[in-house]
């Protein structure tokens, strides 16, 4: 039986019956709506509705509905995932499962359910990226004062240590953890009690119910609460970040593991060959991960245009922001796993790494900062070491190996301090700043990013 029958006097087009329905999707939310559909038939019984027998009938039939997860395949004859509660609930319990939809819409039940399944996503992504900003934490112990070359328009730059660029990526993914702990806290109110639109016809105890459910409060209008989907697409947002954030660590390491750089060794459990050219072993799972990243996004986009152009309140449109939201959730879960066992397997060319940090010219800022040091005014300094660069270029040598007399020429004194002041350690050093290279701060960056870490462990652990 339908939920809605009785105004209709002919039967549904077959085609589009079969088109409206979501329950091939929103069959994801049957814990979500038996949760829900428990706290509302509390809230029954405590305004007198149900009895205390036809109470526990009922939730004793709810729990069986959660336990059996929904039948084996699709059922055409089922729309969404609250008729096929009400029709499971009749099946066990009898007529009193018709009485659970008194005071109640699917309007304020998807809405309720959507919003309980972005915050149990929201939980367990949060904690997969725990564990992956574990694995980088290990990495960067592991690096210890090996040195690499950063790169800004992808030449080399100046020296940092692998830790420090390991790092940059930890904090990238720390705003992410945030901008998920943030839209957790506005999307945690409860949207029961609100009906199809103007509120329910019963005297509901909404705060009960929203504390059932572990809200935050009861949503404060009955309009916005049915209608709006502001909470999955902050969602969404937010994961389009991560995976922009996993992109971009992909493309690196994928490019560090080629032969020029050759600073990442691919790990086997995580590469693939090439059915034609036997040597072949290449990066597929950073690939994947790179190329997965666009899908989100579109997800976000999808998002916005199911929802920018609806007049308040419910619209059926609304039933497409659910497969957006669960593609997103599901393909972000995943490119967290397979980046997180990556990088716990993955392992960097210490040496040549090092090697690169010693090359092209790095220490040119380095040698400006000491002739600053030494009373020269900037300016004037880069222009006396680009000299000596353009010099070393002309004879093949690093600045370490151009002569006094070489030095002399670009208007520079040399002596032992300048060519101390060249060697990779000093360069590194002189960054002394909070968030520089320098490698006391990156030291200081670790500790305080282990500290941050286990909060937020602890409070994943306290479930907040
Ligand atoms: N399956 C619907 C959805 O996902 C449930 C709400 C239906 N409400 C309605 N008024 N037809 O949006």
């Amino acid at each position: 039986m339908k939920m809605w029958s009785g105004r209709f006097g002919q039967a549904q087009n077959p085609d589009f019956e079969q088109w409206q329905r979501s329950f091939p999707f929103d069959r994801a939310l049957l814990p979500y709506e038996v949760a829900a559909s428990k706290a509302h038939a509390a809230a029954l019984a405590a305004a007198g509705v149900l009895s205390e027998r036809e109470l526990a009938a009922t939730l004793s039939a709810l729990d069986q509905i959660e336990g059996e997860g929904g039948p084996q395949d699709d059922d055409p004859t089922i729309e969404d995932v609250h008729h096929f509660v009400e029709k499971r609930l009749v099946e066990l319990a009898g007529e009193v499962g018709y009485k659970l939809h008194t005071g109640r819409s699917r309007n304020e039940q998807i809405a309720t359910d959507l919003r309980l399944y972005v915050r149990e996503q929201i939980d367990a992504i949060s904690q997969t990226l725990l564990e992956f900003l574990g694995e980088f934490v290990e990495q960067a112990e592991d690096a210890g004062q090996n040195a690499m070359p950063a790169y800004t328009h992808l030449q080399r730059a100046e020296p940092v240590l692998v830790a420090h660029w390991l790092l940059a990526y930890v904090e990238m993914f720390l705003r992410d953890l945030d901008r998920l702990a943030d839209c957790r806290k506005r999307m945690n109110e409860c949207p029961l009690g609100s009906g199809a639109v103007a509120g329910t016809i019963l005297p509901l105890d909404r705060e009960a119910v929203a504390n059932e459910l572990q809200f935050d409060s009861p949503t404060a209008n009955s309009i916005d609460a049915t209608s709006d989907r502001d909470f999955a697409i902050e969602f969404v947002q937010a994961l389009s970040v991560v995976a922009l954030h996993l992109s971009r660590w992909a493309e690196e390491l994928v490019l560090f593991s080629t032969t020029e750089f050759g600073f990442v060794k691919l790990p086997e459990q995580f590469s693939t060959g090439s059915s034609a050219m036997p040597q072949k072993k290449n990066p597929d799972a950073l690939e994947l991960v790179r190329g997965k990243a666009g899908r989100v996004f579109a997800n976000a986009t999808e998002l916005w245009i199911a929802v920018k152009g609806l007049p308040l309140a419910y619209n059926k449109d609304l039933q497409e922001t659910q497969q957006p939201v669960f593609a997103a959730a599901g393909q972000v879960s995943s490119m967290l796993r397979v980046a997180t066992g990556f990088l716990a397997v993955v392992s960097f060319d210490g040496e040549r790494m090092q090697q690169a940090a010693s090359g092209g010219f790095m220490n040119a800022l380095a040698l400006a900062a000491l002739l600053v040091r030494r009373g020269v005014p900037f300016r004037q300094a880069h222009e006396q070491v680009g000299q000596a660069v353009r010099l070393g270029l002309e004879k093949s040598c690093a600045l370490e190996q151009l002569s006094k007399q070489d030095y002399a020429q670009c208007g520079i004194a040399a002596d032992a301090e300048l060519f101390r002041a060249l060697a990779l350690e000093e360069v590194l050093a002189i960054h002394d700043v909070p968030g520089g290279t320098a490698p006391l701060r990156v030291r200081a960056a670790l500790a305080a990013i282990k500290e941050k870490l286990s909060i937020y462990a602890g409070a994943a652990h306290a479930g907040t």
